[in-house]
């Protein structure tokens, strides 16, 4: 049995009559652009995730840099960041402007240390980036405690973590901001590049608007010069189709991970856990192993498909050649020789997670 990564197009085929519908009644109205298609799905998603703004953007990647530019913190602010992220978290701090302070991960968890964040903060450090990695949402309460010591403003990087809850709210409402992604293969995914910012601060989500759509409030009256990053009617469309199915996949991600938990319990792999004030949303399911990649390579001999979320820790990426030293980040170090993703979605069926499991033990030598 062959078990795909991700199954996008089996996602496509269970709501087909309804994704084809909303991009026909694009195209008949030719909303392209911003329109009702665009304020439509802005309002439900803000609605779903109970804040007070969204604005659709054009990636996850420019939700953050213009979340960053929109704090409007100083030249020489630095920012901290996990190591364990993908690029565009600390990529989206240089691009505002800012520093990149990189701080280490949990070990377990994969969300960021907030001991060691806490000791990288200087009388520079205006901000945070707590990245709700995989799906698990960060400790909110230990990040919004150290943001009020050190008056740092939040931005939650919610782009692997739609849905998620932290104390029965939603990730993305606890800080200033929470960007979020639509890359197609995300929880919730649109058929090309998309992204939105949510906040409940109307002059930070007016200024986010605003930096978005070439720095104007109006047509043709452009207070500053801002970029071209805005949500097309198509993507909304389609994402508001998608966002009605949201919680239904999300409880099928949760039941997939449960079975892999219990039949994976008694083997010689770090499982990922659930914590009680946290609903892990399980856009990935990230297992640990020493033998990683004898794992790895059988599974793929076997044609199951696994990834690696993220084989080298943002500070010791070449992009960053010298500027970070590469012993302090030692959790996200080891992590990242000992982590490997196994197939999860809410396509993928409990015959395909125990097959994958009965082949995980049986390659551990554990059946
Ligand atoms: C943690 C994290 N942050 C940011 C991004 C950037 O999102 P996008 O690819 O939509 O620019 C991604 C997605 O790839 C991500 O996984």
């Amino acid at each position: 049995m062959k078990v795909p990564f991700l199954d996008l197009h089996r996602q496509y085929l269970s709501i087909a009559a309804d994704i084809d519908a909303a991009i026909r009644s694009v195209i008949a109205e030719s909303a392209y652009i911003g329109g009702k298609h665009v304020k439509s799905f802005e309002d439900s998603f803000a609605g779903y995730l109970e804040a007070d703004h969204c604005i659709g953007v054009g990636n996850g990647t420019d939700a953050l840099e213009i979340a960053l530019a929109a704090l409007e913190l100083p030249d020489d602010a630095e920012v901290i960041v996990p190591a364990n992220s993908f690029i565009a978290t600390s990529e989206a701090v240089t691009r505002a402007g800012y520093r990149v302070v990189f701080c280490d991960a949990l070990p377990g968890s994969h969300t960021l240390d907030l001991a060691d964040a806490e000791r990288r903060v200087t009388e520079k450090t205006l901000a945070i980036i707590p990245v709700h990695l995989y799906g698990r949402p960060c400790d909110m309460d230990g990040v919004m405690a150290l943001a009020r010591r050190h008056g740092l403003s939040v931005i939650e990087d919610c782009a692997q973590a739609h849905g998620a809850l932290y104390r029965g709210r939603r990730v993305g409402t606890f800080g200033d901001f929470g960007c979020f992604s639509f890359y197609p293969g995300k929880n919730l995914g649109a058929y090309g590049d998309a992204g939105a910012i949510v906040t409940n601060d109307e002059e930070l989500a007016t200024a986010s608007r605003m930096i978005a759509n070439h720095g104007r409030i109006a047509k043709y009256d452009h207070r500053f010069e801002g970029r071209n990053s805005r949500l097309d009617g198509m993507q909304a469309a389609i994402l508001s189709v998608k966002l009605t199915h949201l919680e239904k996949w999300t409880e099928l991600r949760r039941a997939n991970a449960e079975t892999y938990r219990t039949l994976l319990a008694g083997a010689d792999i770090l499982l990922p856990q659930e914590e009680p004030e946290a609903r892990h949303v399980y856009h990935l399911f990230v297992i640990e192993s020493g033998r990683r990649e004898a794992l790895k390579e059988g599974l793929h001999r076997e044609g199951i498909e696994t990834g690696i979320h993220y084989p080298i820790p943002l500070p010791l990426l070449q992009a960053y050649a010298d500027r970070f030293d590469s012993a302090g980040y030692p959790a996200a170090s080891a992590a990242a020789g000992r982590i490997l993703s196994l197939p999860m979605s809410a396509e993928l069926t409990q015959e395909q997670v125990c097959h994958v499991a009965s082949t995980l033990l049986r390659l551990q030598g554990g059946a």
